[in-house]
């Protein structure tokens, strides 16, 4: 094999590791339903391996299929999560078979297969970095299931780096233009194509996401209360739902609690929030003077670099995430304290815009002009439209192979089990 190719297996057998040590649990906590918005962990399991199975040995590599009486119940679009404790699917042991013998059959194809090949599916390994990123973008959601749980001890945590309490709160991105979305990055998702202009006027957005201690003060200042400060539709959610907090926060009357994969732990009021849906992302922003950044207010602030006159892969540049950057890849499993990146900030001096928490954007999901579905509408085209906002930068539990500058993530606005946060922008006075 070639190093190209050598590096594509390391990234397969990382990210089943990841897998593998997720699921490494009860048979019960794995074929349970934690919530009705997950799917059963050992479910997510074995689609990753039949969405393997489909797009490198099939489709690929035109090999017959392994098992196709189980496509239908691994299938994503036929059953929805609320309904998938009711399918047939594998139990733990045949699962993990299932997998492994897929897996054994990729290496093969890997180590034969012409990646300089002229089929899109071919060339630069695009098949297998779709692969390897479902698998982490599944991977994370398993962490968010493990998190409804509420079962302790199967999440490992871990060492980050210090906050610092030193910077302007905001950073000023002139007006001009950027080349927003990518046309050469090669694992680069249908939806973040093609590279385009975009114009924008000068604005100013947080150097850092909002963190615990102003988000209590939202909540300690009646933010929840306070009808001004959402969105119809974000005021009626706060009714209906009743929450008056993120999701997992509680107060005792004295103090501010969260729990964390089955632990109860003060909340740390350096970090990031994490844990709020989009509106009361929104409402927060309408209560500090503010607003939430236009999607591509936040790509520009993160990955343009004015001076050269290009976008850069990550906020610092071309550089992996190293341990000294960001918070990505589930070093620990909570977000970063503020201020922890120095080093990882952007050429307008945004920190933490990847790794730590998703960050909530006031876009909808929608296409960028000449956009192309590829490989399948599936994974886009059928999101586009005003029912899903955008979400950027990834979140501690996202694996840098699956961030980028350029990266879009997409949620309904009332999501919050998923790892999320956001910052605010404001418009430039005129
Ligand atoms: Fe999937």
């Amino acid at each position: 094999m070639n190093d190209f190719k050598e590096r594509i297996a390391a990234e397969l057998i990382a990210v089943r590791d990841r897998s593998l040590a997720y699921t490494e649990a009860d048979e019960d906590l794995l074929v349970r339903q934690h919530s009705p918005l997950m799917s059963p962990l050992v479910w997510d399991l074995a689609h990753v391996g039949n969405y393997e199975e489909l797009w490198v040995l099939r489709e690929a590599a035109g090999i017959d299929p392994v098992r196709p009486e189980i496509d239908d119940i691994y299938d994503a679009f036929k059953t929805p999560r609320k309904d998938r404790p009711s399918l047939p699917f594998l139990g733990p042991a045949e699962a993990r078979r299932y997998i492994e013998g897929v897996r054994g059959r990729v290496l093969d194809v890997l180590d034969r297969i012409d990646l300089e090949n002229a089929s899109p599916l071919h060339r630069d390994g695009f098949v297998f970095g779709l692969v390897i990123q479902h698998e982490h973008q599944h991977d994370e959601t398993m962490l968010a299931t493990l998190q409804l749980s509420g079962q302790p001890g199967l999440v490992r945590d871990g060492a980050l780096p210090p906050g610092r309490d030193a910077g302007p709160e905001e950073v000023y991105v002139p007006a001009g233009g950027f080349l927003m979305g990518t046309d050469t990055t090669p694992w680069a998702y249908d939806n973040e194509r093609p590279a385009h202009w975009v114009d924008l006027p000068g604005y100013w957005i947080d150097r850092l996401p909002v963190g615990n201690r102003a988000y209590a003060a939202f909540i300690e200042d009646g933010g929840y209360d306070d009808p001004r400060w959402w969105t119809p539709e974000g005021w009626h959610w706060r009714q209906s739902t009743g929450a008056t907090t993120p999701l997992f926060w509680e107060n005792d009357g004295r103090s501010w609690w969260r729990t964390r994969f089955g632990r109860t732990e003060p909340i740390p009021m350096d970090e990031p929030v994490q844990h709020v849906c989009w509106y009361e992302a929104d409402a927060y922003a309408r209560w500090a003077g503010k607003r939430l950044p236009t999607e591509a207010e936040w790509e520009k602030a993160c990955g343009w670099d004015p001076y050269e006159r290009r976008a850069r892969r990550y906020p610092w540049g071309e550089a992996d995430p190293g341990p000294s950057l960001a918070n990505l890849g589930h070093r620990a499993a909570r977000p970063a304290p503020l201020g922890a990146y120095p080093g990882g900030a952007s050429a307008y001096g945004a920190e933490q815009m990847v790794g730590d928490v998703w960050e909530w954007t006031g876009s909808w999901f929608h296409p960028y002009p000449g956009f192309r579905s590829f490989p399948y509408k599936e994974y886009s085209e059928v999101f586009f439209g005003q029912e899903y906002r955008v979400l950027r930068g990834g979140s501690w539990a996202a694996d840098p192979a699956a961030v980028r500058t350029t990266f879009r993530n997409w949620d309904y606005p009332i999501r919050r089990q998923i790892f999320t946060g956001f910052r605010c922008a404001r418009s430039e006075l005129v």
